[in-house]
């Protein structure tokens, strides 16, 4: 069985583990012979929405941009893996409506957690006033209510959050299952 084309939508605070998930489960896929794409905001943002900034308008029309492209994949048989803040849930639910095959993962680590991580220093910078409208600190996130999954990262190992979301790709049938090691004596 090859894998199903399929968006694989990871929706989270800023330093939530997004990035770190979404490579983990990428790897995984992989080992399965899947096709996988990762689109991931960071990088999303120095190319294909190079210029736009961080108010409403513009994360909806990044959000939008990436929800193009993964859709041209996704019904391409690609699994195209999506991690982006992505904070507003109109424009999430916008890109589930417009495809067949979406699965939202809401990668859940409280915003203290997150801020302690500060892994960019972003978080010190919203603070002191010099980044603004910064996702948690001086704009909303809107958490899913209805994830098909959630990733605690606060609890769970980052490996223990990516076997959960793989065995759930499996369940729904979209990947084979891992291909078992044959020994010979
Ligand atoms: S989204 O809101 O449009 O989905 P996206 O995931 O592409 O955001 O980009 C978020 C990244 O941009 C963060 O990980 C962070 O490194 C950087 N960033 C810079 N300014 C901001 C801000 N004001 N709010 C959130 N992220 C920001």
């Amino acid at each position: 069985m090859e894998s199903k084309g399929l968006i694989l939508w990871l929706t989270g605070l800023s330093g939530s583990g997004k990035t770190t998930i979404a490579k983990g489960v990428e790897r995984e896929l992989r080992e399965r012979s899947c096709l996988v794409e990762l689109l991931d905001g960071d990088v999303v943002r120095t190319n294909l929405s190079k210029g736009l900034g961080f108010s409403r308008e513009d994360r909806d029309t990044n959000i939008r941009r990436i929800g193009f492209v993964a859709n041209l994949l996704s019904r391409n048989g690609v699994v195209a893996i999506i991690a982006a803040i992505s904070p507003y849930r109109a424009a999430r639910d916008e890109i589930r409506r417009m495809t067949q095959n979406f699965i939202e993962v809401y990668i859940n680590a409280p915003l203290e957690v997150c801020e302690a991580r500060d892994v960019k220093g972003l978080y010190a910078m919203a603070r002191a006033g010099e980044v603004r409208a910064f996702t948690g600190i001086d704009d909303p996130y809107e958490e899913p209510l209805n994830a098909d999954i959630v990733c605690y990262t606060s609890e769970e190992s980052v490996e223990e959050s990516i076997a959960k979301v793989v065995a759930e790709l499996e369940r729904l049938n979209y990947i084979p299952p891992k291909p078992q090691v044959e020994y010979s004596i």
